[in-house]
């Protein structure tokens, strides 16, 4: 857990250095959510009105859902937000909800239409145009913002000196909460008819405030309400009290986001003014949801998150399973990497090893035990904790293979790793979509000692993969990763329960006693944590009870 509380308004915490950018935009993995076969898989039997329409899984609570975010797979990532934004709207039109993701336009889409829709906002005193692209796929209602300032932002979303990054977020926020009256999705307008907004991070906790100050203080969108999804509440938006006057808010809102900490003194931030509007707020785990209403954990936002108790609620992210299934993944169809399933893991799964030892040019050696870490090279993610532990890494028989970008100093020790231990560790600084696919099906082992973790989604990655999770017990990482029990055979992983070198070496070592000893109790682990379903269905439909609570209870 994070001991320091962020230092007021410095453009760091609003230049949200996530994982690098995507190099590789993987468009056919998202392509199509949709079952292959499912056109041709009809009932053989004569249709009736029922059976062409079935009901929707919503039942009576369908509503009109827009997504909003800063980032969304596969057209822009920076990390799990994005994979977020890309997903949880294709499961929610599942259960029969009409959707639409607002995403800025960092590039050219080909997917998307130019729908020819000019607007303008005074933003800070000066003009902005705004225009939008628009793609239907999977069933949502994908709305790409065009504007100056986002065009070719997509290495950089978050980057920027910290007043050009706020009025970044004025102008998507002002827009997107207009845009269900404005742009027509398929001919008709969303309207305000059964909607609700959902936010997602600091970058779009303006919209709630939006939604009340421009709408419903004036007896406007009275049915319209709005969910504010925190992902990682390290990031807040924070600046001078001065920055009040760019957000255009009338002067009684100023108190929604002033905020007093003992770091950084009185200071304006626009998370605390979301959190305290929305309807509803929703975490990426249990336990994050519980990390976050401790000093610790809330880093200055937990007497706030304390105060909303009543309307907060943890749900993990679910992974995307049609880019994430080891037996359609479209990157292990190469180069000697093979799909496989729970049916021929045992003998497939060494195949992408061998792969990925070859692609990497280390021995190819299939008693070998593979060690992987994929992740943003930072303090949060305690790669610097796998720093402290290499000399006992490296004096065992192992491998091991890094993958990440961030932190000049930390890529630099990524570097040096790779040249010091050339036989057994191999460093891959960048970020390829395709090695974080083929490292998470041909490793072992998958270790992720991050100091703190909202959800962690390569930990859902790689149990998919049959590989084995390491982990520090936080966040979403103690949600999902139960401690292997040899007694009971169950479990999923080994987890350490504080960040710290030993505590990982303790457990690392006692996961590769069992790779090396307890072959029956290792595939047993590989065998349960592939066999879950750990797809988006199941958080959606949690997602739609907040989203009807957030409607209907009062
Ligand atoms: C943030 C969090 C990560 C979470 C992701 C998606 O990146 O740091 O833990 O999985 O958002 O919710």
């Amino acid at each position: 857990m994070p001991s320091l509380l962020p230092k007021t308004y410095e453009s760091s915490d609003l230049t949200d250095d996530r994982l690098g950018s995507l190099t590789e935009i993987n468009l056919e993995s998202a392509s199509d959510d949709a079952d292959p076969g499912a056109a041709n898989s009809k009932p053989d039997f004569a249709a009736t009105e029922e059976n062409e329409n079935p009901p929707p899984l919503a039942g009576a609570n369908v509503m009109n859902i827009i997504l909003v975010a800063m980032e969304c797979a596969p057209w822009s990532k920076t990390g799990g937000l994005g994979d977020v934004a890309g997903a949880l709207p294709k499961a929610l039109a599942r259960r029969g909800h009409r959707v639409m993701v607002v995403v800025p336009r960092y590039g050219i889409y080909s997917e998307a239409k130019d729908l020819g829709l000019y607007k303008r906002y005074k933003i800070a005193g000066q003009d902005m145009e705004v225009n939008y692209f628009h793609a239907s796929i999977d069933g949502v209602d994908f709305v790409f913002m065009e504007s100056p300032d986002f065009r070719h932002r997509g290495n950089n979303i978050y980057g920027g000196g910290r007043v050009d990054i706020l009025k970044r977020m004025v102008l998507f926020c002002k827009a997107a909460v207009e845009i269900p009256w404005i742009v027509p999705c398929g001919g008709v307008c969303y309207g305000d008819g059964n909607l609700v907004f959902i936010a997602n991070d600091w970058h779009t906790a303006l919209l709630p405030v939006y939604l009340k100050a421009y709408y419903r203080d004036n007896g406007l969108m009275k049915y319209t309400r709005s969910v504010l999804v925190i992902h990682n509440i390290a990031h807040q938006g924070r600046g001078p009290v001065e920055d009040f006057s760019i957000v255009d808010l009338p002067d009684h809102y100023l108190d929604l986001f002033k905020l007093y900490d003992p770091v950084g003194g009185e200071h304006f931030n626009i998370f605390a003014a979301g959190l305290k509007t929305a309807d509803r707020v929703v975490t990426v785990s249990h336990g994050y949801a519980w990390e976050i209403k401790t000093s610790e954990g809330g880093w200055g936002l937990h007497e706030i998150i304390n105060d909303s108790d009543w309307k907060l609620q943890g749900i993990v992210n679910g992974i995307d399973m049609t880019d994430w299934n080891p037996e359609v993944d479209i990157h292990l169809k190469s180069d000697g990497y093979t799909n496989f399933s729970l049916d021929n893991f045992q003998t497939k799964k060494p195949q992408c090893k061998a792969a990925l030892q070859r692609e990497l040019g280390l021995p190819i050696r299939d008693d070998v035990p593979m060690i992987g870490f994929i992740g943003r090279l930072d303090h949060q993610k305690g790669v610097d904790l796998i720093a402290e532990a290499i000399p006992w890494i490296v004096s065992q028989d192992v491998q091991l293979v890094l993958l990440g970008t961030g932190r000049a100093d930390l890529e630099e020790m990524l570097k040096k790793f790779d040249s010091q231990y050339h036989n057994k560790v191999r460093s891959w600084v960048g970020f390829s979509v395709k090695m974080a696919h083929r490292i998470t099906a041909g490793v072992d082992i998958l270790l992720m000692p991050s100091r703190f973790e909202p959800c962690g989604l390569n930990q859902l990655y790689a149990m998919m993969n049959g590989t084995i999770p390491v982990v520090h017990a936080v966040g979403g990482l103690r949600d999902t990763v139960q401690q292997f029990d040899p007694y009971n055979e169950t479990g999923f992983g080994w987890t350490f329960e504080r960040a710290e070198a030993n505590r990982l070496i303790n457990a690392l070592g006692n996961c590769l006693n069992t790779y090396r000893n307890y072959k029956d109790s290792w595939v047993g682990l590989q065998r349960r944590g592939m066999s879950q379903d750990l797809s988006w269905d199941n958080a959606a439909k949690l997602y739609e009870e907040v989203l009807v609570a957030a409607k209907y209870q009062w």
